[in-house]
This record gives structure tokens, sequence and C-alpha cells, in this order.
């Protein structure tokens, strides 16, 4: 499988006037095409500071990020971040616009998404119109729109009730499997983690480094829901809980 991401021992410390955080040591991974990575890790220990540099938003300390040729990256934010003055149609197609290339066939493609994905009727409503799930579905597809090859996910559920959260992570399964695309997500969910990934990085506390990296093997990849009852799912459940240690 091609390689379309390296990071080796990347670090970050925050300087603030106050103090220095250290919030990421030594964090080192690769992703290959289709792969589906969850990090997992306990509150604050520095995931959200991980993606941000992956993505290009914060700077590194040190470390080296190499990204494969023409590997274009999307990013999903905790916070859905759409624009309630924008129907969905123009939520979608503002990235296309910012960066001047929409074109006839992106909007045929985008509203194609929109279309396949239950949102065929809302192209013209207003996110506020929206429930939790269908933005954040909403939000997927607007950055499917400029057609990355590897996407960032970060907490895409955490504002969502425990039914929605079900829901919706099929949803997002199905969407990055069916388009084709490579995914890193952070999640506090073990749950989400076991039934949609194929490999889970378990973070320390901060600064964050690599505790255990676990390759999930199922006896059939189906959707998360169904996932949940792989004869091996509690066995990967109870091994990431033990190595997260939430407790001390
Ligand atoms: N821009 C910033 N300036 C200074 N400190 C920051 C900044 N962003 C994050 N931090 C600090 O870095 C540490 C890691 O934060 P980060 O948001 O990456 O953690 P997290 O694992 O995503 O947390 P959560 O589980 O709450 O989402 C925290 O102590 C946080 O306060
Ligand atoms: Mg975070």
């Amino acid at each position: 499988m091609k390689e379309i991401l390296s990071v080796n021992d990347l670090r970050k410390i925050y300087h603030t006037p106050k103090q220095e955080i250290f919030a990421v040591d030594n964090f080192s991974f690769r992703v290959f095409d289709g792969d589906f990575i969850s990090i997992v890790g306990p509150s604050g220990c520095g995931k959200s500071t991980i993606l941000s540099i992956l993505v290009g938003i914060e700077e590194k300390s040190s470390g080296k990020i190499e990204i494969a040729d023409n590997i274009k990256i999307g990013y999903m934010p905790q916070d859905d971040a759409l624009f309630e003055w924008l129907n969905v149609l123009d939520n979608c197609l503002l990235p296309l616009k910012i960066k001047h290339v929409l074109t006839k066939e992106r909007k045929e493609y985008v509203i194609k998404l929109l279309k396949k994905y239950g949102l065929g009727s809302f192209l013209n409503s207003y996110p506020q119109n929206l429930s939790g799930g269908m933005r954040q579905r909403v939000s997927l597809i607007r950055i499917l729109a400029t057609n990355p090859d590897v996407i960032f996910v970060d907490e895409p559920f955490s504002a969502l009730d425990y039914q929605s959260r079900l829901i919706l992570s099929d949803d997002v399964y199905r969407i990055i499997k069916n388009e084709g695309k490579s995914a890193v997500m952070v999640t506090h969910s073990i749950e989400e983690a076991v039934t949609m990934s194929d490999t889970v990085i378990v973070l320390s506390k901060r600064p964050c480094t690599i505790k255990k990296i676990i390759q999930i093997k199922r006896k059939e990849n189906k959707l998360p829901t169904e996932n949940r009852k792989d004869e091996n799912y509690g066995y990967y459940y109870d091994m990431i809980w033990k190595e997260l240690d939430l407790h001390d």
C-alpha cells in the first residue's frame, strides 16, 4: 500500500506569556492509503494539537512531517463550523469558491454526494434547521468537495447524544470508505475507536507520547454498529481501557 504521510518524532511546546506547555513528545506514525486510524488519549493530553500541526494550523516545535506528492489533506474540526447564513449547498461549495476551483463538475459532484447521503431535500436549508448528525454529514461533504486523500477528524461526534453518535459513526464510516478516503480520527470513545478503525493509537497523559499501537482484526469488516458485535470487540475494548489508565 502507498504511504501517504509519515510523522517522525513530533514534539510541541506551547509558549505562552506565563508558561510553557509541553503538549506532544516523540510522536511518530505513518498513514497508508486506505487506513482508518484512531487516536485516543486522556482529556487535554495533546490530541487536537497533533491534528492541528498535521493540517498546518499550528507550528511544530520539532520533528519531521512528510506528505507524499500530490496528497491533499482535509480537516473536520470538532465544532462543525458551518456558516449559519449559508444554505447547505453554499456551505459545501464555499471552500471551492475560496480556492477559485469551483467548476460545474465539482458542483455536480457535491450535489451528488449530498443526495447520496440523505441531504438531497436539504440543499436550500440553513444549518439551524438540521439535526446535529445532519450538520456533521454536511461538514464532511464540504470537506469531500475539495477531494482530499486523507481526512483528519477531531472528535466528530462529541456534541451528539448516544443514539445520534451511533448512527453518525455508521454514516461517517460509510462515506469515508465509499469515497475511498483515508482517515485519522481523534476520539475520546474507545467504542468508536474499536468499531471504526483498523489501527488505534493510544496516547499517554500530557505531554502525550504513544503508549501502544493496536491493530484491530475483525472476522468481517462491516459498519461500526455491526462491528460492535464482533467476537474480539471486548478484548480490544479492555486492552485500550487498561492502556488509557484514566484513574491516576
Ligand atoms: N494555542 C495554545 N496555546 C497554549 N496552550 C495550548 C494551546 N492549545 C492547546 N494548549 C494546551 O496544550 C495541551 C493539549 O491541548 P489539546 O487541545 O491538544 O488536548 P486534547 O487532547 O485535544 O484535549 P481534549 O481531550 O480536551 O480535546 C492542553 O494543556 C492545552 O491547554
Ligand atoms: Mg481536543
